[in-house]
């Protein structure tokens, strides 16, 4: 059975911390129900780290239900949630048309988008149409092109704005809210403020839940590692190392080995070959 958005919020009303991560395809999504994670964003972080590119705005919606889709395939267990590129929201008729395909062709559980009090209409209308909404507002990577620094909200103005945006989506129904790169005293605030849960990214841990980029957590970058994020593991060097190991063995001729080979009748082969 899948999580369900009914369980998250009864994580949070308990007071019970949850973690989300993304994932971008069948093989991820396996590994993601296998652990004790119950929430998969598929994220429009895919621009950056599936496609190579420098920011999210290049993703198209077509790129998120082919991921969406795959990551469905490969969750029997999670709660699937996936993201509104960039530009899709920006006039209401074609962002609920959207909406609808990244639901019906790519099968996920819930949208994102992303924004607060400007949005808040188009929140009300998809969850009009039965379609959940998780809001994401403070830093928002698709307006990386609008925004000046990268953590939000540390003026009051600035400040006061994101708690409006926050008490804007819970009003349209959002049913969940990511605050990415806000002060952590603020997001303690927010979540104290609000009845639906946050999920944190680079907002400390005063949040209902946390979500993290695959590649960051698993640490399968050896360049960049973003400050808000922790690597549990360095995939990244284990995989290195496996492909060295390969070279090698293919090389010495270790590899393949008799049991990844498989054998024929010596006659057999001396007539084909004659
Ligand atoms: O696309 C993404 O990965 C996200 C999370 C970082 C919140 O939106
Ligand atoms: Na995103």
């Amino acid at each position: 059975m899948r999580t369900t958005i009914e369980a998250i919020r009864r994580f949070s009303e308990d007071g019970e911390r949850f973690a989300m991560v993304t994932a971008y395809d069948y093989t991820s999504a396996r590994l993601v129900d296998r652990s004790r994670v119950p929430l998969i964003l598929v994220g429009d972080s895919l621009g950056m780290v599936v496609q190579g590119n420098d920011s999210t705005v290049p993703v198209t919606l077509d790129d998120m239900i082919y991921h969406t889709r795959m990551v469905v395939r490969g969750s029997a267990t999670s709660l699937v949630v996936g993201d509104l590129p960039f530009g899709t929201t920006a006039i209401e008729d074609d962002a609920v048309r959207a909406a609808v395909r990244l639901m019906r062709e790519g099968g996920c559980q819930s949208v994102k988008l992303e924004g607060g009090t400007p949005v808040a209409p188009l929140v009300r209308r998809l969850v009009d149409v039965g379609i959940p909404v998780m809001a994401h507002i403070g830093y928002t990577p698709q307006s990386v092109n609008t925004l000046g620094t990268r953590v939000q909200g540390r003026d009051e103005a600035n400040a006061r704005r994101i708690v409006l945006d926050a008490l804007a989506v819970q009003e349209a129904g959002a049913w969940a809210v990511v605050l990415e790169l806000v002060p952590a005293p603020l997001a303690a605030a927010i979540t104290e403020l609000l009845d639906i849960p946050t999920i944190g990214i680079g907002a400390g841990a005063g949040c209902s839940g946390q979500v993290q980029v695959w590649h960051d957590l698993l640490g399968l970058y050896d360049d960049f590692v973003p400050r808000h994020a922790r690597r549990f593991r360095t995939l990244g060097d284990e995989a290195a190392a496996a492909l060295d190991e390969y070279a090698a063995a293919v090389a010495d001729g270790s590899f393949p080995a008799a049991e990844n080979s498989s054998t024929m009748d010596a006659g057999i082969l001396a007539r084909a070959i004659e």
